[in-house]
């Protein structure tokens, strides 16, 4: 058992939040925090006591072509509801679900052709983990979508109602998710359900990495119950909610059957707060090949990575040497400012099977060194036109997280003219990220582009981190600098940190892109694309 610090205490001491009974959500605990969940012994799920399961793929409801250009065009429809799910051994958990499933039924897209996603708020008006509202606003993290569908947190679709998202696909072959991004509200709708993965394949990806089966979406949150199966919700005081439950695709710690032979996992931390470092009990290699943006130039082999909330990471595990029965299992060594319980130090586990192994598909036992580059990692920082740095702070009088002292109460009181930088269309420049504090990790997601990690404190990324990313990890006392080029679209996008409870307070601001003050923007994200009444289809 890990032992607490001082600062812990305080923070699990603080813990005021309701459950979903209404009841005070009290700590069992105080000194020796085994778990969080309310639940009984006997309801407490326990590792490796169940199979992993995939989140369904979904199809299109109708195809097509694009008359202006002849790309092909997939229609989706996804509803988001109410559900309940079996996440405990006996109890049923309430959730709020894409198409009623946590996570999200998984979109699948080659590159070149186009998505239009209809979604459809069907929740209940009242949330049922805190009785706010279920106005939802949904984000495609990883897709260089216009303003308009890129999920701007106050372009919300109040429930009864549906918006259609539209996403071209034009960009290089990676693991994308979608989750809601609700103004103020984002914490609690991911936490409740709404997230999925979004996969967008291309040749180069095919050609090199496992396929179908073998290209395995691992989607991690954590949670915390209550005494009735119901989940918690204590954020302590804004600065992160730890459950005490590890989930993978939705269930406790499973186990999955691994042939002897290279899989590709797609390692999404969906965590609201908690980050993770990964390592397997065999102390093997996890070999890096995709960062959020894509494959990177050249594999990374790591025994460990840091992984904060809403960073994908794909990770090729070699099994070819293990033998028949032997069990390997995924660990996490946590890092600073997380709050870890008895079995936080494990994610899951792989159950080696004898079965034959398909040697006709070459990428059973490829683990290839040379990737593919890709614009962001081929930039340099003397192409930089300008510098930009930003402050992560915390303000101990308003209990608000800020970038510098901005915040999104901010960008709604100019009526969403206010930014906090305005590069031009094309433009590279070089944003620098600062940390100072010893409280908080952030993890810092600037919308629209992918950027190369130039440096953390003066020195190298780490391994894990050469490839395109759009998320960072800015650690205590951590400076890092990114390189991005602008584009390719016009408009407002928003930065801030994926600690959700820090988002919604209110770590959040915009920037724009080939704006000039006086431009009609015709991508207004709050105006360009409204959502429609929904006709009950
Ligand atoms: Cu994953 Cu602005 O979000
Ligand atoms: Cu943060």
């Amino acid at each position: 058992m890990m032992t607490i610090t001082r600062r812990q205490v305080l923070l699990i001491g603080g813990i005021g939040a309701i459950g979903a009974a209404g009841a005070l959500w009290l700590p069992r605990e105080t000194l020796d925090a085994k778990s969080i969940s309310k639940l009984p012994a006997s309801e407490m799920p326990r590792p490796f006591r169940t199979p992993l399961v995939l989140a369904p793929l979904l199809s299109p409801t109708s195809s097509g072509i694009d008359p202006l250009d002849g790309a092909p065009v997939n229609y989706y429809t996804v509803t988001e509801v109410a559900a309940s799910a079996a996440i405990l051994p006996r109890l049923k958990t309430p959730i709020l679900g894409y198409n009623g499933v946590f996570p999200g039924p998984t979109i699948s897209v080659d590159q070149g052709s186009k998505t239009v996603l209809r979604m459809r708020n069907q929740l209940p008006a009242i949330h049922p983990l805190d009785g706010g509202t279920t106005m939802t606003s949904t984000h495609l993290h990883g897709s260089a979508s216009l303003p308009q569908y890129d999920g701007y947190a106050s372009d919300v679709t109040p429930n009864g109602f549906y918006k259609d998202y539209k996403y071209t696909n034009f960009q290089p072959a990676r693991t994308l998710w979608y989750h809601d991004h609700a103004v103020h509200r984002t914490a609690q709708n991911a936490y409740s359900g709404l997230a999925g993965q979004y996969h967008l394949h291309d040749p180069l990806e095919r050609a090199l990495l496992p396929q179908g089966e073998y290209d395995v979406p691992l989607t991690i949150t954590d949670a915390m119950f209550a005494v009735d199966g119901s989940l918690g919700y204590a954020d302590n005081d804004h600065s992160g909610l730890w459950g005490d439950v590890i989930l993978v695709n939705g269930k406790p710690w499973p186990v999955m059957k691994v042939q002897k032979r290279v899989y590709r996992f797609r390692i999404l931390n969906a965590s609201i707060s908690r980050s993770l470092r990964p390592t397997l009990s065999t102390g093997d290699p996890l070999v890096i090949v995709g960062t959020d943006g894509g494959l990177m130039p050249r594999s990374q082999s790591v025994v460990t990575y840091r992984h904060a909330g809403a960073e994908r990471y794909e990770v090729l595990i070699d099994f070819r040497k293990y033998a028949t029965g032997q069990r390997i299992e995924l660990r996490n060594l946590s890092n600073k400012n997380n709050v870890d319980y008895d079995f936080t130090n494990k994610i899951m586990a792989f159950d080696v099977v004898g079965d034959p192994v398909n040697t006709g598909d070459p990428t059973w036992n490829t683990i290839p060194g040379t990737l593919v580059g890709s614009e962001p990692m081929s930039l340099t920082a003397a192409q930089s036109t300008k510098t930009r740095r930003f402050r992560l702070k915390r303000n101990d009088l308003t209990n608000l997280f800020t970038i510098d002292d901005g915040s999104w109460q901010d960008v709604v009181a100019s009526g969403f003219v206010k930014v906090v930088a305005n590069p031009a269309l094309g433009a590279t420049e070089i944003w620098e990220f600062e940390n100072s504090s010893g409280g908080w990790f952030h993890p810092i997601h600037i919308h629209l582009i992918d950027f190369q990690i130039l440096s953390r404190n003066g020195r190298a990324p780490f391994p894990a981190e050469l490839g395109p990313k759009d998320v960072v990890y800015v650690g205590e006392g951590e400076t890092v600098r990114l390189l991005m080029k602008f584009g390719p679209h016009r408009g407002k996008y928003m930065i801030h940190c994926h600690n959700l409870p820090h988002e919604d307070h209110d770590m959040m601001v915009q920037f724009s892109v080939g704006l000039d003050p006086n431009d009609v923007d015709v991508n207004d994200p709050m105006t360009a694309a409204r959502s429609a009444w929904d006709t009950g289809a």
